[in-house]
């Protein structure tokens, strides 16, 4: 091994215990609490775990937190960029007392580690923000997920791992960093240039990944993040398939447990750290790595940011170029792949060729603004052209079937709203389309949905947005004039808040266009996105005698 690619701190900090170790961990069952992991922390574990993130031996105790967020220093100097932190509930936190053990559990509650607490507090989220992610915007997908999603309480402390993490999918491409180096020198590589891709690769852009390797003299690893995944991620299945579909004999490919921040700069020097950990030399990385949007970092802030600490690293980084202008991006490509006519060869490649993206339509709006109306036109137009399977999850069926013991509380609506979110995710994950119509009323469950959803596919939300007077005025049901008769607590928008989407992908009036025209003006933006749907078709089917919303 030679002094390029030591581990970050000199050595690789595995945490596996020995077998004698776990039959000892398991028989003393001195474990004073329980903690399920959630998708982050298990990526974070496995990699505390497997010697990814060496120099760590746990979840960062404050003073190393501190450290990290204030000057991306641990307490003894190493650079680190991004916490590592165990967040966990009021519930568990009120239970511990430092010194205790916990077990760290996977979703199914086998054991996979041990956390002995040396840390227990509540940090200054905002500043973490601030500082880590350069910004405290809620648009960002990583500030959101610090400040709505991350509990409040960090635990920290040495982590003792029992078991890694068990994976069906892809086992034979899964390697701890002792693993990969190995392979590495049975490869007899000196250099090595991980490539972190994050979508699917087309042929140009494996092309120029490979001449960028060829020209400082390293083997390509193929590296792609397989955690958590993203909004706007693309089924890992389909990616991994495609880079297996692209890699010569003579290349490497290695999937890694980790779970995204988008952090932009920051984000870059932990995957140069983690890379190093693993054995390689160098870094290919864009100019808008690890970004979630352009308005958040810099063009090239990543390059900047690691080609800055290379001599500290002892890792290169290898600049990607702007690519030249596409026809489509990398994420549009699988939306379009129901006509694989319209992909042209030069940048497909076989095996996503042939699948499909799952989308889910998720209305929004009050009682009676037309939601079922337009989702049901939406239904039949998708229906029609046959080419997808289509489910509708409609308020009053939902409720009826799936929520049946839920009332209209805002603990259960949120309930309701996130299992119809839950099926959605299921649907677009298996290619089908969903439409929702539920009032949804309240935002920060509605993103909730979205965040699950777009983990496997696309995502539209359609604002119904027919005024409470409209609606009113139509009273279908005849609920409104109830709840104005004070017969129906909790009633959206009379006595209960609808709160308005504020950024929604299709706003519907409906006071001005049919429940066909609505139906239609969805259909165009699914078209957008690379959906093909053969509306011509259906149009001629149903003419333009559409039944209007008001009675
Ligand atoms: S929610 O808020 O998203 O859980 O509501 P949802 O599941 O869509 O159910 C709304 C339908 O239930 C009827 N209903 C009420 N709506 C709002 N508030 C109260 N208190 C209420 N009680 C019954 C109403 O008919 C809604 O139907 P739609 O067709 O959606 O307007």
């Amino acid at each position: 091994m030679n002094v390029m690619n030591l581990p970050h701190g000199g050595v690789l900090t595995e945490r596996l215990v020995s077998a004698d170790e776990v039959i000892r961990w398991r028989k003393q069952k001195k474990l004073s609490a329980l903690w399920r992991l959630t998708p982050r922390q298990l990526c974070d574990l496995e990699l505390i775990m497997n010697g990814g993130f060496s120099p760590l031996t746990g979840f960062m105790a404050r003073a190393d937190y501190e450290g990290v967020v204030a000057r991306m220093r641990l307490q003894d100097g190493t650079l680190w960029p991004i916490p590592i932190v165990l967040d966990v509930s009021d519930a568990l936190a009120e239970k511990l007392t430092i010194g205790d053990a916990i077990g760290l559990t996977d979703t199914d509650g086998a054991l996979l580690a041990a956390l002995e607490v040396h840390d227990l507090w509540q940090p200054d989220k905002q500043q973490e923000a601030v500082q880590v992610y350069q910004n405290n915007d809620a648009a960002h997908v990583g500030v959101a997920h610090l400040l709505t999603r991350t509990h409040r309480n960090y635990a920290g402390g040495t982590v003792f791992g029992l078991e890694l993490s068990q994976h069906f999918d892809f086992p034979h491409l899964r390697h701890t960093p002792r693993q990969l180096r190995q392979r590495l020198v049975s490869f007899a590589c000196s250099r090595v240039a991980a490539y972190p891709s994050r979508d699917p690769m087309y042929r140009a852009q494996i092309e120029l990944v490979r001449n960028l390797a060829n020209a400082v003299g390293a083997r390509l690893l193929l590296h792609p993040a397989i955690g958590e995944a993203q909004a706007g991620d693309i089924e890992h299945y389909a990616r991994v398939r495609s880079y297996e579909h692209l890699l010569r004999s003579d290349e490497l490919l290695s999937i890694l447990p980790f779970a995204p921040r988008m952090a932009g700069p920051r984000e870059a020097l932990l995957h140069a750290i983690v890379r190093k950990n693993y054995g390689c030399t160098h870094l290919i990385i864009d100019r808008e790595f690890s970004s979630p949007g352009q308005e958040f970092y810099p063009a090239g802030a990543a390059q900047e940011s690691v080609a800055q600490h290379e001599d500290e690293l002892g890792i290169k980084m290898v600049p990607l170029p702007q690519y030249v202008d596409l026809p489509m991006s990398n994420r549009e490509l699988p939306c379009r792949l129901p006509d694989q006519l319209s992909v042209p060869s030069w940048y497909s490649h076989s095996p996503i060729a042939h699948e499909e993206q799952g989308v889910t339509i998720f209305f929004t709006g009050l009682s009676g603004a037309g939601k079922s109306t337009i989702a049901k036109a939406l239904l039949a137009r998708l229906m029609a052209a046959g080419r997808r399977s289509v489910t509708l999850l409609d308020g009053d069926i939902v409720r009826q079937h799936l929520s049946s013991e839920l009332g209209f509380s805002r603990a259960h609506r949120d309930l309701n709203i996130l299992r119809i979110g839950f099926v959605a995710s299921e649907i677009t994950k298996h290619h089908g389309i969903a439409i929702c119509a539920p009032i949804a009323p309240y935002a920060a469950t509605r993103r909730q949905v979205r965040d699950m959803v777009e983990q496997c596919g696309a995502f539209i939300e359609v604002y119904v947005a027919t005024p409470l007077a409209v609606c009113e005025a139509r009273d279908r049901k005849g609920l409104y004039a109830k709840a104005r008769a004070g017969l129906i607590k909790e009633f959206t928008g009379i006595n209960d808040p609808y709160e308005v989407p504020v950024a929604p992908d299709i706003v519907i009036d409906t006071a001005s266009c049919t429940p066909l025209e609505a139906a239609d003006s969805v259909l165009r933006r699914l078209e957008q996105q690379g959906f093909h749907i053969h509306r011509q078709n259906i149009t001629a089917t149903y003419g333009s005698a559409s039944p209007e919303f008001a009675i």
